[in-house]
């Protein structure tokens, strides 16, 4: 069993507010366009292509190169040609290659970097931008999800590898569902998703002599400087990657892009420091996005609700040059307690970008469509949904054969459904209304998320004055980490927090893993603690103190020399000997106009357990920004690419629809006791993405209690209610 720190604390599980909170709203916190490398700067734009598939004939530049303020144009004809050595990290798409920006006429998307125009000025590089023009020998291009899936594929060798596999079977889930008294068989559809984090995709480049220092918005400063070394065919130590702040990323900063790639090139190409931004429309082809999926669920019960058969098929887009695959499936193989489960992934390859994480990849689509189902299944054997999950509840996770590290699903149900007053729903459907003679309707669903544990490394450096740097190359995209590592490190040194400095976002500081997969305060968390342990036991031992409970400053001041100690934290056997994930339960109230088919959403009640909760402030915010966007998954964001070109048709804030204040009501999320003592020393599970999952079909199983239309189809849009 894994030792946990004590439970009686100081500063762990206290609301203590971002300690970067005030350098963020006084505009002290620097993100990776507003560093200046002097007055040498110069501006990118990137050209994108305007064909989905083919080569370039030809790329006129003369016009670009004459204008005002221009230093250069790089096409694929002039830049440097690059080793691209691979480099693929574990989050990256695990088939397939990269496109090597600008390293040959070869298009495979529209929108894809084929030139970057540098220039004195942002203003002029835009401007300059628009007079490049290509000629294209055109090919036919894969634009249509219905005819790519026609001929989708397996997910390949490197995802197989990854835990993503093609097909799964437990049992014989053909039979058991042909025999099973109750039956439900449908199709769910998720649009695609793109990433629109506040601060746009930036890098600014710039190399002295044969080292280059990226100042770039990333969740993995490690791996961008890992990536770039690769691709340049440089050492690891001559690439600096400086990444203190970022304005929300959700998944999208995980990758490596082009942008980052193009700024370093040109950089080079023209021997001055080159800053490049991606437009908010330039975000869309040139970042990954959460795939489109189409899935089919077939779930088979017997009379009294217990499931006896699982299908889960599910096709999701990914690149012509990449399969990324996510877990799409992963839940549905041990959620419920089903003898008899059948899953089949398949990607379906188009000429668009490769698709990414994005906040809950995978569970958050699958579940979507195991959770509508599970409604339709309850509604068929007219049993209570909340009920039918309890019902299904499982002791053990039967796909990989493993106890539970802890496991609490059914107290969130329980506790979310009292929370929400699911007992005053009135079963029948269209039978709420509201004194404005709006349908009222409630809906739930589970929700699961895995527990990843990352090795990480983190340093303590103790002062003689008293105070503390904690460090770690991790990163804060906004769930706080900043805060929490300093509450972790304060409590774990002894020493009052105003006296403890953490430091992220560095490559040059000890090795982190991704800031993702809801894993930082497990895996960075966990070397922060033991990094802090052994500094505090080496600042002891140093000074002659045999009582261990001492005042840390005391002992620094009477040792009147620093002491620093770096520890790497490493997940034990226990990731193997358990099935670890986070729970949730998610209770949506919706308001549905009969004339206009506009669905509101007053309330979401939510439960977690998410293990051992760092800081309740923190932990609430997390919860509210997973919950508004599941809201936005369920109702408003869709991505729409024009099959005719393979365009993104509404890449901006303006068409793609994002919820805003008015669109949110009460949220109202709480964490359940979870004290789990396996999953490492902190005890703390993953609560960032779990709080998304699970809200889109507790708002359209909702909606279905408010009017008996099922929507399968995600966004739901008033023509689908009317
Ligand atoms: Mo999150 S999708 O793991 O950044």
């Amino acid at each position: 069993m894994t030792t946990t720190v004590t439970p009686t604390t100081t500063y762990i599980g206290q609301a203590v507010s971002r300690v970067d909170g005030q350098a963020k709203v006084t505009g002290q916190a620097t993100y990776a366009a507003e560093f200046d490398p002097g007055p040498r700067m110069t501006y990118g734009v990137v050209v994108g292509s305007t064909i989905a598939n083919g080569r370039i004939t030809s790329i006129d530049t003369a016009a670009a190169e004459s204008a005002p303020g221009v230093v250069a144009v790089m096409t694929h004809a002039n830049a440097p040609r690059l080793p691209y050595h691979p480099c693929r990290s574990f989050i990256d798409a695990q088939d397939g290659e990269p496109i090597h920006v600008l390293q040959d006429d070869r298009v495979l998307h529209h929108g894809q970097a084929i030139a970057l125009v540098v220039a004195e000025t942002f203003e002029e590089a835009t401007y300059a931008a628009t007079l490049v023009h290509a000629s294209y020998a055109e090919e036919p291009a894969a634009t249509s999800f219905e005819v790519a899936a026609l001929r989708a594929v397996p997910p390949g060798p490197g995802n197989q590898q990854a835990g993503m596999p093609g097909d799964t079977q437990r049992g014989d889930p053909d039979i058991a569902l042909r025999t099973a008294e109750v039956k439900v068989d449908a199709t769910y559809e998720i649009a695609r998703e793109d990433h629109n984090p506040i601060e746009l995709f930036a890098t600014t480049a710039a190399w002295d002599a044969g080292t280059l220092t990226l100042w770039i918005k990333t969740q993995w400063v490690s791996h961008t400087r890992a990536y770039i070394a690769a691709t340049f065919g440089i050492r690891p130590e001559d690439v600096e990657v400086i990444s203190p702040f970022v304005g929300g990323a959700f998944g999208s900063a995980l990758s490596v892009w082009p942008h980052t790639v193009i700024a370093a090139m040109g950089a080079r190409h023209v021997d001055r420091p080159v800053k490049v931004v991606l437009t908010r429309r330039q975000g869309f082809p040139l970042t990954g996005y959460r795939p489109y999926t189409a899935q089919r669920v077939a779930l088979g019960a017997d009379r009294s609700g217990n499931l006896v058969s699982i299908h889960h098929e599910g096709t999701a887009v990914t690149s012509a040059y990449e399969r990324f695959a996510e877990n799409l499936l992963g839940a549905t193989r041990f959620l419920y307690r089903c003898p008899n489960v059948a899953t089949r992934y398949r990607l379906a390859e188009m000429n668009v970008g490769t698709p990414t994480s994005m906040r809950a990849p995978g569970e958050i689509s699958g579940l979507f469509a195991l959770e509508s189902a599970l409604d339709e299944l309850a509604e068929a054997l007219d049993i209570d949904p909340v009920e039918l999950r309890l019902r299904n509840d499982a002791d053990r996770d039967l796909h990989r054969d493993l106890p539970f590290s802890s496991r609490n699903l059914r107290e969130c149900l329980i506790a979310a459904a009292e929370r929400f007053g699911w007992q005053g729903r009135d079963p029948r459907v269209g039978s709420m209304r509201d004194e404005q003679g709006r349908l009222i309707g409630y809906g739930c669903s589970s929700a699961t998320y895995p527990v990843y544990n990352f090795p990480a490394s983190a340093r303590a450096v103790l002062h003689p004055d008293g105070s503390a740097d904690v460090s770690s190359a991790t990163s804060d995209m906004g769930p706080g980490t900043y805060t929490s590592m300093t509450q972790v490190a304060a409590e774990t040194l002894g020493l009052p927090i105003e006296q403890v400095r953490f430091e992220l976002g560095d490559a040059s500081l000890p090795q982190a893993p991704p800031h993702g997969g809801s894993a930082t305060m497990g895996g960075v968390g966990s070397a922060v603690y033991e990094a802090c342990t052994k500094a505090r036991r080496q600042a002891l031992e140093r000074a002659g103190e045999t009582n261990g409970d001492v005042n840390l400053a005391q002992v620094m001041r009477r040792l009147g020399q620093s002491v620093e100690a770096t520890a790497d934290y490493r997940p034990s056997d226990e990731s193997n000997q358990y099935s670890m994930h986070s729970y949730g339960a998610v209770f949506a109230e919706v308001r549905v106009d009969p004339d206009l088919g506009l669905v509101r959403v007053p309330r979401v009640v939510s439960a977690f357990g998410g293990g051992r909760i760092v800081n309740p402030k923190l932990a609430h915010s997390q919860a509210i920004g997973g919950i508004v966007m599941g809201i936005g998954m369920a109702l408003l964001e869709h991505t729409a690419v024009d099959p005719r070109d393979g365009h993104v048709v509404n890449g901006s804030l303006a068409d793609y629809l994002v919820p805003v204040n008015a669109d949110i009501g009460e949220l109202d999320p709480f964490f359940v006791q979870d004290d789990d003592p396996h999953v490492n020393p902190l005890g703390v599970k993953g609560i960032a993405e779990i709080a998304a999952i699970g809200v889109a079909p507790a708002i359209t199983n909702a909606v279905y209690h408010a009017t008996g239309v099922r929507v399968r189809t995600l966004p739901v849009t008033p023509e689908m209610l009317l």
